[in-house]
């Protein structure tokens, strides 16, 4: 379905992002068939080039991140001919009246902030002053959104002189990743789970976001964040709302950030004894953590497994056990609901004492598992034993299920049409902050040291304890 014709307008055009991800992302849409013709997307930074050495860059990152077999020399010309550049001073007069004229009447008009947050005030500044965004414009704006609360506010104060909280789109891109939405389907299209999907008959809930990569090349910027403020604060935090929120009334952008809310209000405090924190060690003449982030003496934790409450009528009593990090064993996303066991069992084998679990994988290998318990098959007596009812959205959906879209193609047209279903809203990004700081000073107060790991396995060996002195098991990394 096509969306209205626009004007995105992309601060930092010739940055990391516009060239990895926005414009790969805008040429998939296009050729999809979903850009209408007369849309335009102009890249503006501060880089004195002409259109067409912008569209050169366009052209070469579209070649380098979007796989051939998904691409034409023939559409990419197409697309190319959608783009315009202006080279323009964030914090000076350059460049604004050649914006101002660049935008058409009648157009969707966005601007997609892909810039330092410190520059977010002096553009909504000037974007206003030249008169170029007004009431109906929308703004997208990227992580990190604050380091803490504090920053957070300041990030949302300063964006809420210009703008109102309907025309700001903050991208948390897990929730445009295709299995994240599928997460709201299960639960909320099919009466199965609802009725089982609380503490009464929920055990516990591991969430793991596990990557192979290292902070080679992002040290910087890592030594000063970690695995809490790049991953747990904001992804790890949505699958936990997804998962635990209550139904929302409709699939509505406030009904569904309301609830989400409301989760993150209801997470207990975290004990120190509940975290563990890692850093991966030198190996094989790889770089260690350390050496990546260029930080000899980094206290930063590159992994982070934590246990965390929430104190409400439906999850009291179920723990929600969460973990990332990098340079693990494997690249793998996945949310694993372990069932109670059953109350009793009728069998002699001890096997009918076992638990169902529901595992649902986010990436790669997009799909769902649930694990029941059958009889071994014979004649010798009634065995037990637990299958996966395995289901592969690639299977499942044939060819259209494994070309699963880029998280960046479904927000970019969301934003196009108005919809923050997927996007955060200030209040949801300031409570999940609330709840993080105090964690991250006690370990900052207390000058702790993560614990060192190796790379390649499936982190710090304390991580396991975390589970076992609880009776239970973390999954797999694999
Ligand atoms: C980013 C983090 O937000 O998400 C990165 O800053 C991380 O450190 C990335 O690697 C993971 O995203 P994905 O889509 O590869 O799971």
């Amino acid at each position: 379905i096509p969306v209205d014709p626009f004007d995105l307008v992309i601060f930092g055009g010739t940055g990391d992002l516009a060239r990895r991800k926005i414009l790969p992302s805008l040429y998939r849409r296009f050729l999809a068939g979903q850009m209408p013709e007369e849309s335009r997307i102009i890249g503006a930074a501060r880089t004195e080039i002409s259109v067409e050495e912008y569209r050169a860059m366009a052209r070469d990152s579209i070649t380098e991140f979007v796989p051939s077999s998904k691409r034409d020399a023939a559409s990419l010309t197409a697309f190319i001919d959608h783009l315009r550049y202006v080279a323009i001073d964030a914090t000076g007069t350059q460049g604004w009246q050649e914006l101002r004229e660049e935008m058409r009447e009648g157009m969707v008009h966005a601007f997609y902030f892909s810039v330092a947050p410190s520059l977010f005030g002096a553009i909504a500044e000037r974007l206003h002053e030249h008169g170029i965004a007004d009431g109906n414009s929308r703004i997208v704006v990227e992580k990190p959104f604050g380091k803490d609360l504090k920053t957070a506010r300041a990030l949302n104060a300063t964006l809420a002189e210009h703008f109102t909280e309907q025309q700001i789109y903050r991208i948390d891109h897990y929730l445009g990743k295709e299995t994240v939405q599928n997460l709201m389907a299960i639960r909320f299209a099919n009466i199965l789970f609802e009725p089982l999907w609380k503490t009464e008959y929920i055990d516990h809930v591991q969430i793991t976001v596990a990557e192979t990569v290292a902070v080679d090349g992002r040290g910087a910027y890592y030594d000063t964040s970690g695995a809490m403020r790049d991953m747990v604060q904001n992804h790890l935090m949505q699958l936990l709302c997804l998962i635990a929120m209550e139904p929302p009334y409709h699939f509505d952008p406030d009904a569904v950030r309301d609830e989400k809310l409301k989760v993150i209000r209801a997470l207990e405090p975290v004990r120190p004894e509940d975290i563990v924190r890692g850093q991966y060690a030198p190996k094989n003449g790889k770089a260690g953590y350390r050496d990546d982030a260029g930080n000899p003496d980094s206290r930063t934790e590159s992994y982070i497994a934590l246990k965390v409450g929430i104190a409400n009528w439906r999850w009291k009593g179920t723990p929600f056990y969460l973990r990332t990090g990098k340079r693990l064993r494997a690249r793998t996303s996945e949310i694993a609901i372990y069932f109670r066991r059953p109350p009793h069992s009728i069998f002699d084998d001890p096997e009918g004492g076992r638990e169902n679990v529901l595992v649902i994988r986010l990436q790669p290998n997009e799909g769902i598992n649930l694990k029941v318990m059958i009889k071994e098959p014979g004649p010798g007596g009634m065995r037990l034993t637990q299958v996966p009812l395995d289901m592969s959205f690639a299977q499942a959906l044939g060819p259209d299920g494994s070309d699963i879209p880029d998280a960046y193609e479904r927000l970019i047209m969301d934003v196009i049409r108005g919809n923050q279903t997927l996007f955060m809203r200030g209040d949801e990004v300031e409570a999940a902050w609330a709840w993080a700081d105090p964690i991250i000073e006690g370990w900052e107060t207390r000058q702790e040291r993560p614990h060192a790991y190796e790379p390649g396995t499936s982190g710090p060996e304390d991580a396991l304890m975390l589970l076992h002195r609880d009776g239970r098991r973390w999954r797999e990394i694999k």
